[in-house]
């Protein structure tokens, strides 16, 4: 038995392809996997909150240094990371905004990369003292894209922040193994967006399956 975490980041109901898209895998996913169990958070129309000064001095004292008022400050960031621990899969829905990820989700992404919780550091390491704790999880990550063409060596290639930052930053704390589907063309011909939606649940029905 799994447990999966279903991340939804654009601001976008109904109208959305990546939060349609995300839907279709997990609910596809408990059709095939019943026992699995899934929690939900929509970092795009509940926004967690950006890191504060208060939020930097927690996250770096050590635990038992830390007052209620500096607990309080990581909080939210803890939920979040608990969360992230409890999983074995994530599904994210992901738009791409000015070439890299909606805002709401760097919130999100530096809210749960934290040292001593889902990274640590080891000083007597000079090489790399930068050490990953999460390990073992698997992520589907759906992204949506106006254009297309954002492929390595494609016309866009050199302006894509969005999948190649996605992997630094989850890789960087040991989610390394990751599938990428995207849906593009919502700002071109209804044709070639039909195309990539179709293309799009053929991969997430395949997933599934395999
Ligand atoms: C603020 C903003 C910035 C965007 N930036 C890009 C971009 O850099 N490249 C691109 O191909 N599409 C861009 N788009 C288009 C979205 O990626 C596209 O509409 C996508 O389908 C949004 O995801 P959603 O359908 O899940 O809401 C942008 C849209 C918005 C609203």
């Amino acid at each position: 038995m799994a447990h999966l975490l279903h991340i939804d980041s654009s601001p976008r109901g109904d109208r959305s392809h990546s939060r349609r898209l995300t839907r279709e895998f997990v609910e596809a996913w408990q059709q095939t996997h019943p026992a699995d169990t899934v929690t939900y958070r929509d970092v795009g129309r509940q926004p967690v909150p950006h890191v504060d000064e208060p939020w930097i001095v927690a996250a770096y004292a050590p635990p038992e240094q830390r007052t209620p008022e500096l607990w309080e400050a990581i909080r939210v960031s803890d939920q979040l990371i608990d969360e992230l621990i409890a999983a074995d899969i994530l599904v994210i829905g992901l738009p791409m905004y000015n070439f890299s990820v909606p805002s709401t989700f760097k919130a999100y992404l530096d809210q749960i990369v934290r040292v001593g919780r889902t990274f640590a550091i080891d000083p007597e390491d000079a090489e790399d003292p930068y050490k990953p704790l999460l390990l073992g999880k698997k992520m589907f990550v759906i992204t949506a894209r106006g254009s297309s063409g954002f492929g390595p060596g494609e016309r866009y290639g050199h302006m894509n922040h969005q999948d190649p930052y996605l992997r630094v930053a989850f890789g960087f704390i040991g989610i390394t193994d990751i599938t990428f589907v995207h849906v593009e063309n919502d700002e071109h011909s209804s044709e070639s967006l039909a195309a990539s939606i179709a293309a799009a649940q053929a991969q997430v029905a395949q997933l599934v399956a395999a």
